[in-house]
C-alpha cells in the first residue's frame, strides 16, 4: 500500500521507547528489505540535538555484539535515511517546521504521491495535542496519512472513551493503528492458524473437552526505576487488560468469515462482549517484597511510599456463550518472579474413569516466549514390557524444528502491517471499549474509587508469586501433574 515516497516520522524520537523498540524495528525491516524504496525516517522531539547525535542514539540499541561487518554496513546505510527536527509538542510552529522538512524530502521524489506514517513514541499526556498538530500542520493532501499509537489508552472506561473521541476528531479509524505489541508476536499470530487450520485442534476447542485455561506472563525483574509510571497503572493495566486479554480473545473467538481485519476483529469483539466484568472474588493481588538482596517494590525510590499497587494479579474470566460456558480463563501476570515466561496452558478434562488410576490430564501449551514452542502433554505407554501409562509430550519447539528461521520482533511485524495498511493485528476502538468494560470495576476497587483499597499480599522477589496462587488456580479446577513430569526445556540449545 504505502509503496514509494514514504516518510516515517517518529515522535518522541529521543525517548526510551523509540530507542529501544521503534528504531531497532525499523532497522530490522530495512535490513531485510521490507521498508519502501526511498523511505526516509524523521525523528521529532523536544530535545535539541545535532543530526549525528540523533543518529547515534537511534542505532544505540541495534544488536551487533560481534561487530558483524554486514550489520555495521547496514547500520551505516540506515543512518543515511535519518534526519531530526526539534520542536515542542503543543506549539504549531514546530509542526510547521516539520512540514517544511517533509516537503523538502518529498520534493526529491519523482512521483507526486505522498505517504506519511506518524509513529507516536510518546507519553499519553501529549497524544491529543500531537494528533491535532499533525492534522493541522503536517497532513499530506493528497496523500496517505497514518498514525501509530500505543497504550496507555486511558485508565478506565470513561477516560479511554474520552481519549478515543478526542483522537477521532482528527484521525479516522482507517488512519489509526493502535498497537498492542503482543499481537505482533509470532506465537500469538500462530493461534489463529493452529485453531482454524487443524481439525484436531478445532474439534476439541470447547467446554466439553477443556477444563480450564491459564494465560501466564512472568517477568524476572521488578520496576527498577520505572516505578513512577508503573505505580499509577499497576499490573492489570500494564499487562492483563491489553496483552493477555488480546491473547484470550484470539484463543476463544469463533471462526472469522475470512482473515480480513474487520472479520477477525468482529469476532474478537463478539467474544469479549460475552465476558462479564471481573469480580473481586475471582481476583488475587500481590506485591513483591525484598528478598536475597533484591529490593522490594516499596524500596524502589520511584515508587510512592506505602503504595498498595499490585505488581502481581491473577484474575479469572468467564465467557457466557455456548462454547465456553463454565470454563474458567485464568489470566495471571507478575513482575519480579522466578523466571521470564509467557505461555497459554490449556488443560483438558479427565479421561473417563475405570481403566487407569493416577493418570495425568492432557495439556496443550503454547509457549509465546522465550523459546517459542507448542507442546501437547499426553499419556503414552511406558516403553518396555509393562503396559503402563506415562506422561510425555508431542513437542513442536521452534528452534529445533525451524532451526534456521528468524522469528521477527513484534514491532517489526506491526510496523510492516501499518505500512501495508493491514489492521488485523491492531486494536479496533470497540475492542478497547469492551476490554475496559471488563476491567474497570475491578480497577476502581483497586484504586479505591469505590471504597477501601484492597491490600495486595506480599511475595518474595524471585519467587513463583503469592503463596495463595496454587490454591487460587486449583479452585478453578486446575490439576497439577502428580508425576514428576517436566517439559524438557533445559535440553534445548
Ligand atoms: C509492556 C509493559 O507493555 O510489555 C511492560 O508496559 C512489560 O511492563 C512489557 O515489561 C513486556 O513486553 P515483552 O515483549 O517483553 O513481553
Amino acid at each position: 500500500e504505502m509503496k514509494d515516497n514514504t516518510v516515517i516520522i517518529v515522535f518522541g524520537a529521543s525517548g526510551d521507547l523509540a530507542k529501544k523498540k521503534t528504531f531497532p524495528a525499523l532497522f530490522g525491516l530495512f535490513r531485510q528489505g521490507f521498508l519502501p524504496p526511498d523511505v526516509k525516517i524523521v525523528g521529532y522531539a523536544r530535545t535539541k540535538m545535532e543530526r549525528d547525535d540523533f543518529c547515534a542514539r537511534a542505532v544505540s540499541y541495534i544488536k551487533n555484539a560481534q561487530n558483524d561487518a554486514e550489520i555495521t554496513a547496514s547500520i551505516g546505510k540506515f543512518k543515511d535515511l535519518l534526519s531530526y527536527v526539534t520542536g515542542s509538542y503543543d506549539d504549531g510552529a514546530g509542526f510547521d517546521a516539520l512540514d517544511v522538512h517533509l516537503k523538502d524530502i518529498e520534493a526529491k521524489y519523482t512521483s507526486k504521491d505522498r505517504n506519511r506514517l506518524f509513529y507516536f513514541a510518546l507519553p499519553p499526556n501529549v497524544f491529543v495535542t500531537v494528533a491535532k498538530n499533525i492534522k493541522e500542520h503536517c497532513y499530506a493532501e493528497p496523500g496517505v496519512n497514518r498514525i501509530i499509537v500505543e497504550k496507555p489508552f486511558g485508565k478506565d472506561l470513561d477516560s479511554a472513551r474520552e481519549l478515543l473521541s478526542s483522537l477521532k476528531q482528527y484521525w479516522s479509524e482507517e488512519e489509526t493503528y493502535r498497537i498492542d505489541h503482543y499481537l505482533g508476536k509470532e506465537m500469538v499470530k500462530n493461534i489463529l492458524v493452529l485453531r482454524f487450520a487443524n481439525v484436531t485442534v478445532g474439534g476439541i476447542w470447547d467446554k466439553s473437552h477443556i477444563s480450564n485455561v491459564q494465560i501466564t506472563f512472568k517477568e524476572p525483574f521488578g520496576t527498577e526505576g520505572r516505578g513512577g509510571y508503573f505505580d499509577s497503572f499497576g499490573i492489570i493495566r500494564d499487562v492483563l487488560q491489553n496483552h493477555l486479554l488480546q491473547v484470550l480473545s484470539i484463543l476463544t473467538m469463533e471462526r472469522p468469515v475470512s482473515f480480513s481485519a474487520e472479520d477477525i476483529r468482529d469476532e474478537k469483539v463478539k467474544v469479549l462482549r460475552s465476558i462479564p466484568p471481573i469480580t473481586r472474588e475471582d481476583t488475587l493481588l500481590g506485591q513483591y517484597v525484598g528478598a536475597d538482596g533484591k529490593p522490594g517494590y516499596l524500596e524502589d525510590e520511584t515508587v510512592p511510599r506505602g503504595s498498595v499497587c499490585p505488581t502481581f494479579a491473577a484474575t479469572t474470566l468467564w465467557i457466557n456463550n455456548p462454547r465456553w460456558e463454565g470454563v474458567p480463563f485464568i489470566l495471571k501476570a507478575g513482575k519480579a518472579l522466578n523466571e521470564a515466561k509467557v505461555e497459554v496452558r490449556i488443560q483438558f478434562k479427565d479421561v473417563t474413569q475405570g481403566i487407569f488410576d493416577d493418570i495425568t490430564r492432557n495439556e496443550l501449551v503454547i509457549r509465546i516466549q522465550p523459546s517459542e514452542a507448542i507442546y501437547l502433554k499426553m499419556n503414552a505407554k511406558t516403553p518396555g514390557l509393562q503396559t503402563r501409562a506415562m506422561a510425555t509430550e508431542m513437542d513442536l519447539t521452534y528452534n529445533r524444528r525451524f532451526a534456521d528461521a528468524k522469528i521477527p520482533e513484534a514491532y517489526e511485524a506491526l510496523i510492516l502491517d501499518a505500512l501495508q495498511g493491514d489492521h488485523s493485528n491492531f486494536v479496533r476502538h470497540d475492542e478497547l471499549d469492551v476490554a475496559w468494560k471488563i476491567f474497570t470495576p475491578i480497577l476502581h476497587w483497586i484504586d479505591g474509587t469505590s471504597g477501601t483499597r484492597p491490600s495486595p499480599v506480599g511475595y518474595a522477589y524471585g519467587s513463583r508469586g503469592p503463596a495463595e496462587l496454587n490454591a487460587f488456580v486449583e479452585r478453578y479446577g486446575y490439576q497439577r501433574t502428580n508425576s514428576s513430569y517436566e517439559w524438557p526445556v533445559t535440553k534445548l540449545g
